[in-house]
């Protein structure tokens, strides 16, 4: 296990009804919000009425910028930093998923900055100064919730890119499973898939000896096998999103990476390439590549990771010849991500092959010459990943 250094700043208030330490958490930051959210689907639930309850009740002022998209673009994160400008924010309060939080950390960065927002994202300038954050989540998946990074498109360039600083993690976020019984099935199967990637972006690493971390990983794998698909079945089962929505934080909140080295990831970059070309749902693309990776990386040296995975997750007898264990939790890998119902190909979702090219040298280029640290992979690597994914 390698050394560091553990700080998670966090703080997470979760299960029913914990909205209503909003507006005392609010206060001990700030006074003046800029409530963000999404599309609408706050206001069709009610989270919206009862959030802007709360704050008008504790005597909080708020502006609102609606509207973030999935895949949250640089001209909203703009437009959000204009509201905050102008109206003197000193609090910004996503209340969304991934996408609204991912804008908020970006607009409370953006805030300091005088250039454009942009140049942060590219790391042209480093973020320096940040406005407190504090989120409501509405959908397990990314992790946002808990960490301190964003991922913002520039659908110019077609770039869709990470930035982070540890001022941008909330510095509280309300974690309440009902209000995950309105997501939809489509989302909430890409929520499973992506936080079944955090977990595999950490588990699979060079470094041996993290056995802790590694049994931390197994049981949020197996947490997403057992309750992705009951979740599905029965949208408002309690126990079912409370354990998805634990484990979107604990995935990512950098609690299966210390120790472990793995900060460069693997499958993650290649993704985003796909919705910065596509815009498409983060979490699809991950499902479709994530087994294809797999095949692409598995050799002799790692062969012992991989049976580890399967006999640990999918329960696969050990004494079989591991390199039919390495196999069939691939297999199993794919099938479990296929039965929640996402598309197995990136044809089926409209990816072009004559795209790929472009795609994989994007990948290669924003990431240093090589994507990951796992199994570096090179532009061929890549490319190949794309096309055994078609
Ligand atoms: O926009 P609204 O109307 O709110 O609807 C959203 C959106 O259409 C809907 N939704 C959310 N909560 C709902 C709901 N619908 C009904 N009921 C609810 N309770 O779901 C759709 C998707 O929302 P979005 O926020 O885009 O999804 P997600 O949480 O998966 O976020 C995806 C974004 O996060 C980035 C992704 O790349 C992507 O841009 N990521 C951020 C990370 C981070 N900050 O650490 C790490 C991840 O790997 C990821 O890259
Ligand atoms: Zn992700």
């Amino acid at each position: 296990m390698k050394n560091f250094d553990c700080h998670i700043p966090t703080k997470i208030f979760f299960g029913e009804n914990q909205i209503q330490v909003l507006g005392d958490e609010i206060k001990k930051y700030g006074s003046r919000v800029l409530l963000v959210y999404g599309g609408g689907s706050i206001k069709r639930t009610g989270v919206y009425d009862t959030v802007t309850k709360i704050l008008k009740e504790s005597g909080i002022e708020f502006w609102e910028l609606g509207g973030v998209e999935p895949n949250p673009r640089i001209t909203t994160v703009e437009k959000g930093i204009k509201i905050a400008r102008e109206n003197n924010i000193d609090f910004i309060l996503p209340v969304g998923g991934g996408s609204t939080i991912d804008c908020s950390k970006v607009i409370a960065a953006g805030y300091f900055y005088e250039g454009e927002p942009w140049d942060l994202v590219i790391g042209k300038a480093q973020v320096e100064k940040v406005l407190p954050i504090g989120a409501v989540l509405t959908l397990s998946a990314t992790g946002s919730e808990m960490d301190s990074g964003a991922v913002i498109s520039n659908m110019e360039t077609n770039q869709k890119l990470g930035v982070g600083h540890p001022d941008m993690a909330p510095k509280f976020s309300i974690l309440d499973p009902t209000y995950t019984f309105t997501v939809p099935a489509k989302q909430t199967a890409a929520g499973t898939a992506d936080i079944m990637s955090h977990t595999f972006e950490a588990y699979f690493s060079g470094v041996k000896g993290a056995f802790l971390q590694d049994r931390l990983a197994e049981g949020l794998l197996k947490a997403c096998i057992k309750y992705g698909p009951i979740a599905l079945e029965k949208p408002d089962d309690y126990e079912a999103r409370a354990n998805l929505m634990w484990a979107s934080s604990l995935a990512i909140n950098g609690l299966l990476e210390f120790g472990k080295g793995t900060n460069r990831w693997s499958v993650h970059p290649i993704q985003h390439e796909l919705s910065a070309y596509y815009d498409i749902t983060h979490g699809v693309g991950l499902a479709i590549l994530t087994p294809n990776w797999m095949e692409h990386v598995l050799d002799d040296e790692n062969l012992y990771k991989f049976v580890e995975y399967g006999v640990n997750v999918w329960g696969i007898d050990e004494s079989k010849e591991k390199h039919e264990i390495a196999r069939e939790a691939i297999n199993k890998t794919r099938e479990f991500l296929k039965c929640l119902g996402i598309p197995g190909t990136l044809r089926e979702i409209g990816i072009k092959e004559e795209d790929l090219e472009k795609m994989a040298k994007s990948a290669v280029e924003n990431n240093g010459g090589s994507v990951g640290t796992y199994k570096p992979l090179s532009y061929e690597d890549v490319l190949s990943i794309y096309k055994a994914s078609m």
